[in-house]
């Protein structure tokens, strides 16, 4: 695991400590790009994905003509017919070219990196140094020019210049790529020309293990639902513009798995598969990056820590190539502070899918669409938000995560109620006078509606102290005064205020709180 920031480090151990997330298999030593959810972690998860679900499939959204926006559901299977991933350019062309160094032993992402000549001047002659590749990135400059400060210290000259010229690493000419400094080495020449890697897992369908068995598992969930385009047609009364969502598995063999579940090789998504006429595409993109924004800032995400980023024309994905774009929404993660990282990709497909299925399935027009009202059939544009779940939680976590010296637990988290994965605490302040009963029945109460927590024993502090550092944002106590007037106290996780309320409103407190 590729963690550098201490801050990352502390959540890591939160989540361990606390039963977020485990390593895969632990007992067997764990395996590389793949996690575990624990208790915590499954309802935080499960209270992303539900978020998700009834904010924009129920809705109701309202869309940029203010008309009310349509979107049904699918569960699609995770392995589909492997012709399915021919056509979708998975088979052909989901490979990152990688260079591996010889000296650190460590792999990067070609098209990841960036190389720069370092030029250095010695009375007034210019020479050069020799070429450094840094990972690309906000910090990608300031790598460069500590190197580059060392490399001319080195052959005591000055630098000509302290701006790096950038070349992609793929593009630079084969005789420079020969000899320059990779990322992390300190030789010239230990980085290798960059190799294919398919991301794609292989399986076996059936019990011949012939290469007519080969199947994937999924490397997305959009391929399901465009392969459904015509059933969905067909079976609901959707009219476009209508989307399509999809919550599930999907599987990338990832040749660097790192920063916690950041990059996995098993991980879930949240895709909707917007289908619009043409000309609609333009205003259902910039509808999508917009309402997509304001949906992670309304589940706590703070807004200084998302950014909404548009592609360069280079990283553009195949089937984006010729849209209205694609956009990231990036989140400030620990461990690329200063610089964000991916969250979720809003991308205009144009036809590409539907036309790509519609040839190598040869179903033709009937991938096509039928417009009444236009008399016409065409290819719907496809606008596409793809939003990570595993992304999701870390980015909730790591934003909720605040540490508070003056606190027993020394932190805590301050998710958003609706993401809490525990709502309330419930407490009696001693297990006496029938205290403990009273608050037994508080909690079956919460129960039918949220997950909450009944804890009877240990100091109050210490109570308070463990469901601080679990993001609880409530807790209710039962003491002395409840047994006369038949309140309890509120403790707000943020303020750390108590107010005394009737027993009887905590269920529509809570409610107020959380829905
Ligand atoms: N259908 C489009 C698509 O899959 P993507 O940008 O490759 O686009 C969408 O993936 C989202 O899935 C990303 O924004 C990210 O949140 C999540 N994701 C992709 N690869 C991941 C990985 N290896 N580990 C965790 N999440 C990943």
């Amino acid at each position: 695991m590729d963690i550098s920031s201490g801050k990352m480090d502390k959540i890591v151990a939160l989540c361990k400590r606390r039963g977020f997330i485990f390593q895969s298999s632990e007992i067997y030593g764990g395996i590389n790009g793949f996690w575990d959810y624990g208790p915590l972690g499954a309802e935080l998860k499960r209270n992303l994905k539900n978020a998700w679900w009834e904010d924009i499939v129920r809705g109701p959204l309202i869309g940029p003509q203010g008309e009310l926006v349509e979107i049904v559901g699918l569960d699609s299977s995770i392995i589909m017919n492997p012709k399915a991933w021919v056509a979708s350019g998975h088979v052909g062309g989901f490979n990152d070219p990688m260079v591996d160094c010889r000296e650190t032993k460590n792999r990067y992402r070609a098209d990841h990196l960036l190389s720069a000549e370092v030029v250095g001047n010695q009375k007034g002659e210019r020479q050069s140094l020799g070429w450094l590749v840094v990972l690309e990135g906000d910090r990608a400059e300031e790598v460069w020019l500590k190197r580059a400060e060392k490399l001319a210290k080195k052959r005591q000259v000055d630098l000509a210049s302290k701006k790096p010229e950038w070349i992609p690493y793929p593009m630079l000419p084969l005789e420079k790529r020969a000899g320059v400094i990779g990322p992390d080495a300190e030789q010239p020449g230990t980085l290798t020309e960059p190799r294919q890697f398919n991301l794609m897992f292989k399986t076996m369908v059936g019990a011949v293990e012939d290469s007519n068995a080969t199947a994937y598992l999924r490397p997305e969930t959009a391929q399901g639902i465009f392969v459904n385009f015509r059933n969905v047609l067909d079976t609901s009364r959707v009219k476009i513009p209508f989307g399509i969502a999809q919550i599930g598995k999907a599987f990338r063999n990832e040749v660097t798995p790192r920063n916690f579940t950041f990059r996995s090789r098993e991980f879930e998504q949240m895709e909707i598969e917007f289908f619009v006429p043409p000309e609609q595409a333009e205003e259902w993109y910039q509808f999508w990056r917009e309402q997509r924004y304001k949906w992670w800032i309304s589940i706590g995400i703070s807004p200084e820590n998302l950014r909404v980023r548009a592609q360069t024309k280079e990283e553009l994905a195949h089937y984006a190539q010729a849209g209205a774009g694609s956009s990231d929404l990036e989140y400030r993660f620990p461990f690329t502070d200063p610089g964000f990282g991916e969250l979720e990709g809003v991308a205009h497909r144009a036809d590409y899918d539907l036309r790509q299925h519609a040839e190598h399935s040869k179903q033709g027009d009937r991938m096509k669409y039928y417009d009444q009202e236009r008399n016409e059939r065409y290819f719907p544009h496809i606008i596409e938000p793809s939003a990570g779940v595993d992304r999701g939680a870390l980015a909730l976590i790591c934003d909720a995560y605040v540490e508070d010296p003056n606190r027993p637990s020394g932190v805590f988290l301050k998710f958003h109620p609706r993401m809490a994965p525990v709502k309330a605490g419930i407490f009696p302040l001693v297990d006496k006078e029938g205290m403990a009963e009273i608050a037994e029945g508080l909690y079956r109460e919460l129960r039918k509606r949220w997950n909450v927590q009944l804890d009877i024993k240990q100091n109050i502090g210490k109570r308070y102290a463990r469901m601080d550092e679990i993001g609880t944002p409530y807790c209710f106590t039962v003491d002395t005064q409840t047994l006369s007037d038949n309140t309890v106290t509120v403790r707000d996780r943020d303020t750390l205020q108590q107010e005394r309320i009737p027993l009887s409103q905590v269920t529509a407190f809570l409610a107020s709180k959380i829905d």
